[in-house]
């Protein structure tokens, strides 16, 4: 029987576009999918989209679509863009599904029967945006606190809703850390999960009486199933939880070997699972992978905070596999991660380009001038091989030890460093001189890089499964797999058939400054060609203007700010940028029902601020008369949203 391996990525919001944080956790359960494909496992890689809530249901309405065709938009844009970037899913799940909500109200009704969910009543401070009671000693008559993760008001709420008694499994889950302190991966994060547990664990509300999108509690369709105890269990009604025609399956897969999340979700998973699962008697998960943010100028990267790397460019300007290899070599899991464009540039041209990808060519190259593109298997390998093809079997022994405990950059950080090694080997060696001077030499030598790359392709193939099947294609060869697959590729008992193929990499240095001037240029010409002298006083160069983020957005909302005379509280829809929420001093000159569906011009990247309570994410622009009267600008013609304005 072959040994089995599940993984597992969050479910993803489903109101809004997938981007590079999602897109992280998403290659690193790929890579692992495939590290472990390669060697002969029989693999399950779930993931898809968490589909209910309030959040959603707001979201559609504002944008006059039922909150199912919203959710089936955004899953339809994270399908495409897993597909372009070659992650190989086995499921894609999406809380919407039957058999998800069969499997959630199956839970809920055996944890109800169990006891372990009790219906009793909630009184707190609720954050609407972020479906959470944020917790505060503040009674309703004072002021309320603001959401610590989202920043926005909240409001007093009392409902009556179901409890899961997490209080119960208090003990059991402290027994469960000490006993598997690798549980988590990095180790160092079970201690903030331990604390919280001691400090002292509270019943859970899991239900809600306030919003109607989501799965309806067993024999209480009042209510509906609050998001994590649903989001949570895609990982069982995937796999065919509570059906009684799939237990083969469902006892093949579970528990899961590694559930991949992000830093931001760990006590859900940590906690609310684990005993959601014990209160179900199910075996818990074997490993949860916790990864740190991908920050961006040192802030996480969100859309409300207009810092959003787009994927979608990114693959464009660089490839899917070139930015696939800087996510997963340069990024330490361990920790929040910068991205940077500069580094990425330099990592693709220097690794892959120069290190790797010229390797290959010049090998091919020689053997093809020199006529020795059929390489036959090498009988008595030279000291210097010997040596080389040691030092493959070495990095691919610590490569093998660090991918199988998740440290993908320090196993990549071993494949550049042997690369480096079959470099100095070929240079040597000097198989152009080789060539002409000791033929049989020479063939060793393009023999023992052609192994050497062989092996390099494996270890990389999970990162870059499309360049390396490229690469093994070139050697005249297709990729292994299996459980010794490893053993077979240190061998060094292969013959190849060497074909000349296109550069694997491009080098890449340049390409986004390129693109800056371009557009930068564009711009400039614009500006020249007013001839506008910039001598005044008071005059500011291109530089300072484009420091402005102007963009056109749709008011999808807009209404009076109580106890004030000016403001108008808009929403607005910023596209690629996300919702808006906007303050506008102009309730003088406008009516709310007037604005909405109006398209204007907004500014994205003035530093929130706080008016009467509220948050203010932006600025409406507006022409003013001396005399005061005011109007907003708007394009001449509609445009997406999101376009900026230059
Ligand atoms: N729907 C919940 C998860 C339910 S799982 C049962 C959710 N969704 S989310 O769309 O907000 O995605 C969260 C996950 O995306 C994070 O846990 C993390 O894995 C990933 N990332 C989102 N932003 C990120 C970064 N800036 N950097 C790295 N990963 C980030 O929470």
């Amino acid at each position: 029987m072959k040994k089995t391996f599940f993984v597992t990525t969050p479910i993803y919001y489903g109101s809004g576009l997938p981007h590079l944080g999602s897109f992280y956790s998403t290659l690193l359960a790929d890579v692992l999918a495939r590290w472990h494909k390669l060697q002969g496992y029989e693999v399950y890689f779930l993931t898809g989209t968490d589909e209910h809530g309030q959040k959603i249901a707001e979201k559609a309405q504002q944008e006059g679509k039922t909150p199912q065709d919203l959710v089936d938009e955004y899953a339809k844009a994270y399908k495409n863009l897993w597909r372009e970037y070659d992650i190989e899913y086995t499921k894609f799940i999406r809380t919407t599904d039957l058999e998800h909500k069969k499997a959630v109200k199956a839970l809920a009704h055996l944890l109800f029967e169990k006891g372990d969910i009790y219906k009793g009543e909630y009184t707190g401070w609720y954050c609407t945006p972020c479906e959470t009671f944020v917790p505060s000693n503040a009674t309703a008559d004072q002021e309320g606190p603001v959401c610590p993760s989202c920043g926005r008001a909240t409001r007093f709420m009392t409902e009556p809703c179901y409890f899961f008694r997490l209080s119960a499994y208090q003990e059991r889950l402290l027994a469960f850390f000490k006993q598997n302190p690798d549980f988590i991966v990095p180790k160092e994060r079970a201690n903030e999960v331990v604390a919280f547990i001691e400090a002292g664990l509270k019943d859970l509300s899991i239900s809600r009486s306030t919003i109607t999108w989501g799965i309806p509690f067993p024999d209480d369709p009042e209510h509906v199933i609050y998001v994590w105890l649903d989001a949570l269990t895609n990982y069982i009604s995937a796999i065919g939880y509570a059906d009684a025609t799939r237990v083969a399956e469902f006892n093949h897969w579970w528990p899961v070997d590694v559930h991949v999340i992000g830093k931001d979700i760990v006590r859900f998973h940590a906690v609310y699972w684990l005993a959601f699962l014990m209160a179900a008697e199910l075996p818990l998960p074997k490993h949860e992978l916790v990864h740190g943010w991908i920050v961006v100028e040192g802030q996480k990267m969100s859309k409300s905070r207009g810092n959003v790397v787009d994927p979608v460019q990114l693959k464009e300007l660089y490839g899917v596999d070139g930015v696939r290899y800087y996510l997963t070599s340069r990024m330490a899991i361990t920790q929040d991660a910068s991205f940077s464009i500069a580094d990425l540039e330099k990592v693709i041209s220097q690794d892959l380009a120069n290190e790797l990808g010229n390797l290959l060519n010049r090998m091919a190259v020689l053997a093809q001038k020199y006529d020795a593109l059929s390489l036959p298997v090498i009988k008595g390998w030279s000291p210097q091989s010997i040596a080389l093809c040691d030092a493959g079997k070495h990095m691919t022994q610590l490569a093998r030890d660090y991918l199988n405990t998740y440290q993908f950059h320090l196993a990549y950080a071993e494949v550049k460093r042997f690369t480096a090694l079959v470099n100095s080997y070929v240079h040597e060696r000097e198989p152009w001189v080789q060539a002409g001077t000791d033929k049989q030499a020479f063939i060793e030598t393009l023999s023992a890089v052609s192994h050497s790359l062989q092996l390099i392709a494996h270890v990389l193939w999970p990162v870059m499964p499309r360049s390396m099947e490229k690469m093994m294609r070139a050697l005249g060869k297709s990729l292994l797999n299996g459980a010794d697959v490893f053993k077979e590729l240190v061998a060094w008992d292969k013959s190849f058939t060497l074909m000349v193929v296109p550069p694997l990499f491009a080098k890449v240095e340049g390409v986004f400054a390129d693109l800056q001037k371009t557009e930068e240029a564009q711009t400039n010409k614009a500006v020249a060609s007013d001839s506008v002298k910039a001598e005044t006083a008071g005059v500011i160069d291109i530089a300072d203007f484009v420091k402005v983020q102007l963009v056109a957005g749709t008011i999808i909302h807009a209404e009076m700010v109580p106890n004030s005379d000016k403001l108008l509280k808009l929403q607005v829809n910023c596209g690629v940028h996300g919702m808006r929420q906007i303050l506008a001093g102009i309730k003088l000159h406008y009516k709310p029902e007037d604005l909405i569906g109006q398209q204007g011009i907004f500014v994205l990247n003035l530093k929130p601020r706080k008016l009467l309570g509220l948050e203010s994410q932006g600025m409406l622009l507006c022409a003013v008369e001396a005399g005061g009267k005011t109007v907003f600008l708007r394009p001449s013609q509609p445009i997406n949203d999101g376009s900026g304005v230059r």
